[in-house]
This record gives C-alpha cells, sequence and structure tokens, in this order.
C-alpha cells in the first residue's frame, strides 16, 4: 500500500510518501481502508522526534492520528462491525499510522460514521474533538461565559462550536482576519489578540480554554470568576521549543507537566481558579459523541484545505506555519 512515513526523526526532509507493508487486523481489530485522515499538529511533531517516549515509533514510521474510511477486514472477536461500514476514529496522537492507504485499529476505538458526513468532514473531527471535549464536558454549564483562545484552529473551532451548544456565551480569541468565520460558528465576541491584550479584555470568565497551549494563566488569574478553570493543550509560558533547548526531546514534556502542576497549585491557592492541561485521548465514549454531535449538526468541521497523500509535506508545511483555519485534511482512497 502507500503510505507516509518518516524514515528517521527529523524535519519534513525525512518524510516519505512509498509503498509500506499493508496492516492485518489482529484480535479486535479492523483494518480500515482510509479514505482521508487530518493533520493535527502532533503528527509532524512525532516526526521531528518531539514524542520519543510515545511507543510505535519503529521506523519507517507512519504518521496520522485519526481517520475516516471502510471496514475492509475484521480480526477474531469483532462483532460490532461489518466489512464494509463506513467508520471514523481517533487512533493514536501522532502514532496512529493513519496517513496510509490501510490501517488496522482496535474496533473499540472507531464509531460508526454518520451518512451526513463526508470522510474529509469525519476525518477532520476525531483528535480535536477529542481534546475539546476532554475539557468542556461535563464541566460546561448553560449560562457560563468560556472564552476560547485560538477559536479558529482545529481544536478552537470545536470547542467554540461546542461550547455554543451547551448553551455557553462564548468569547472567541482569535486574529482580525478570522473574525467572521469565528462569527459564523456562533461567537458571540470576538477579541483580536493581535491589537489588544486578551487579558485586559476578559473578564467573569467561567472557563478559559487555551487550545494554543502558550498563554501565561499569571496574567489571566484576575479575569476569571473563583471556581473558574483555565485548561490549556500545552505547556503554558515555557512552550515546547523553550523546554526542549532547556530539557532536550525526552524530558521537555515532564518539564512542562511540572510546569503545569505548579500552575495548579498556585491558582487554587491564590485565586481560587483551577488550572489542568488537557489531553485528546482516543475512546469508543468519546467518539460516539463526537459523532452525534456532528449528525445532529451540532458541531461541523472547518476545512480549511486537503490535499492528496503525496502532498503530505505541503500540508504539514502549512500545518507547521500555525495559521490553518480549522483543519487540513489528506485525501487517501476516493
Ligand atoms: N494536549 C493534547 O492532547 C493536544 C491535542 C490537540 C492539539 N494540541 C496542541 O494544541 C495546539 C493547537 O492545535 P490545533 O490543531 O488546534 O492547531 P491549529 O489548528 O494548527 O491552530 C492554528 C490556529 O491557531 C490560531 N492562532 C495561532 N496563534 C494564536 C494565538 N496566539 N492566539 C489565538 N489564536 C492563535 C491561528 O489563527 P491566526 O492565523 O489568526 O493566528 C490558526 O487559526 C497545537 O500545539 C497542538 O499540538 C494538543
Amino acid at each position: 500500500m502507500q503510505a507516509a512515513f518518516v524514515v528517521q526523526h527529523g524535519n519534513n526532509d525525512q518524510l516519505r510518501v512509498g509503498d509500506y507493508t499493508d496492516p492485518v487486523a489482529g484480535k479486535g481489530r479492523v483494518v480500515v481502508k482510509v479514505h482521508a485522515a487530518s493533520v493535527n499538529p502532533i503528527d509532524w511533531k512525532v516526526g521531528q522526534g518531539y514524542f520519543r517516549l510515545i511507543p510505535g515509533q519503529k521506523m519507517p514510521c507512519i504518521l496520522g492520528s485519526d481517520c475516516s474510511g471502510v471496514v475492509e477486514s475484521l480480526g477474531p472477536g469483532v462483532t460490532d462491525y461489518a466489512v464494509g461500514d463506513e467508520v471514523m476514529g481517533l487512533v493514536a496522537g501522532g502514532v496512529g499510522h493513519t496517513f496510509a492507504e490501510r490501517v488496522s485499529v482496535p474496533a473499540k476505538l472507531l464509531v460508526k460514521k454518520p451518512a451526513n458526513l463526508s470522510h474529509a468532514e469525519a476525518a477532520g473531527l476525531p483528535l480535536v474533538g477529542a481534546t475539546a471535549l476532554n475539557f468542556l464536558q461535563g464541566r460546561l454549564q448553560s449560562g457560563m461565559r468560556v472564552a476560547v483562545v485560538g477559536a479558529s484552529g482545529g481544536v478552537g473551532s470545536f470547542a467554540l462550536q461546542y461550547a455554543k451548544t451547551q448553551g455557553a456565551e462564548v468569547i472567541a480569541i482569535c486574529s482580525e482576519r478570522n473574525r467572521q468565520l469565528v462569527t459564523q460558528l456562533g461567537a458571540d465576541q470576538v477579541i483580536d489578540y493581535q491589537n489588544c491584550d486578551p487579558a485586559q479584555e476578559l473578564n467573569q470568565v467561567d472557563l478559559l480554554f487555551d487550545t494554543i497551549g502558550n498563554l501565561d494563566p499569571d496574567k489571566y488569574w484576575q479575569a476569571m470568576v473563583r471556581g473558574g478553570v483555565i485548561g490549556s493543550t500545552g505547556t503554558g509560558p515555557r512552550d515546547m521549543e523553550m523546554l526542549v533547548d532547556k530539557f532536550g526531546k525526552n524530558l521537555w514534556l515532564m518539564a512542562g507537566m511540572v510546569d503545569g502542576l505548579r500552575q495548579k497549585f498556585r491558582g487554587k491557592r491564590r485565586h481560587g481558579v483551577d488550572y489542568r492541561m488537557v489531553f485528546g485521548m482516543p475512546g469508543g465514549k468519546v467518539m460516539r459523541e463526537i459523532a452525534r454531535l456532528a449528525e445532529s449538526g451540532a458541531v461541523k468541521a472547518v476545512i480549511d484545505e486537503q490535499f492528496p497523500l503525496q502532498q503530505i509535506k505541503e500540508a504539514f508545511e502549512k500545518s507547521q506555519s500555525g495559521r490553518v483555519r480549522g483543519k487540513l485534511i489528506i485525501n487517501i482512497a476516493d
């Protein structure tokens, strides 16, 4: 089969599109013929060697996290799916091996693709949806003030739509060029982070979701209600590059988690505000919720651009620019 893989950790020059051995469906797994997969920053971060401790990186390593496709074969013990079923799912952040014509996936991580979604739309939802729901679901209540930093991005555009459907008042923090997009997605207020300091504009926020992951909570405690929560998809003000410079590619994440714990204690003790790192985790339950939201039209995939598998390098470069609106999709099978 054709697949996109890195031959060793490094920059985009290590990325190849070429022949790769077909996977087989082991026990409890299915082989999915991948129609579309989405680009998530974790994919190229894994390729560059920032997450070497995550298993599943034997070289040459197929990258990719989530996908939508059709069940092609069933492993022993799989009873929930039949050959030909259209499915979507998050396999694993960065090491899900979905940038390929076929991928072997634990059946329990999949959900049937809603018929009203194309494969491209379905592929754009799993990782960003799992991340947004990890922070918002169960925490968000109707009437809350929710601020989404990076509301025009993959995680942010899902989070904004979800918060709106749950009855929140949503403040989108994005650049001016994305004002129209986030307004169409339901934002009640837009703060242009390039022309003002959002920390000075916000007040009485119940949930602040930093989907970019580099915000300094010390600037934002005063913007929160007591009992509020700040969630971050990253490591806060000491971002990945800074931590890698100081601690190296193996230890930076642990140092970032220690930073997160420090912020948590400081926020609770001094300001009555919780701080948490947010992770997008694979799982059947979260996938069923994402499919339900998409089927009802509550949440739509926002697609910036689509690429054929052969042009994955261009897609990675665009993702690395940090300027993507919604999602980049890699189309694989027709
Ligand atoms: N912890 C986890 O499990 C997890 C899961 C998913 C993602 N992440 C991480 O979260 C980050 C975001 O992921 P993503 O897929 O949502 O990224 P993305 O879609 O590539 O984000 C790009 C968007 O962010 C906006 N943006 C960039 N800097 C901004 C800033 N300072 N303030 C507000 N908006 C800003 C850009 O708009 P402009 O061009 O207008 O600036 C663009 O629309 C990545 O670092 C990713 O690795 C972590």
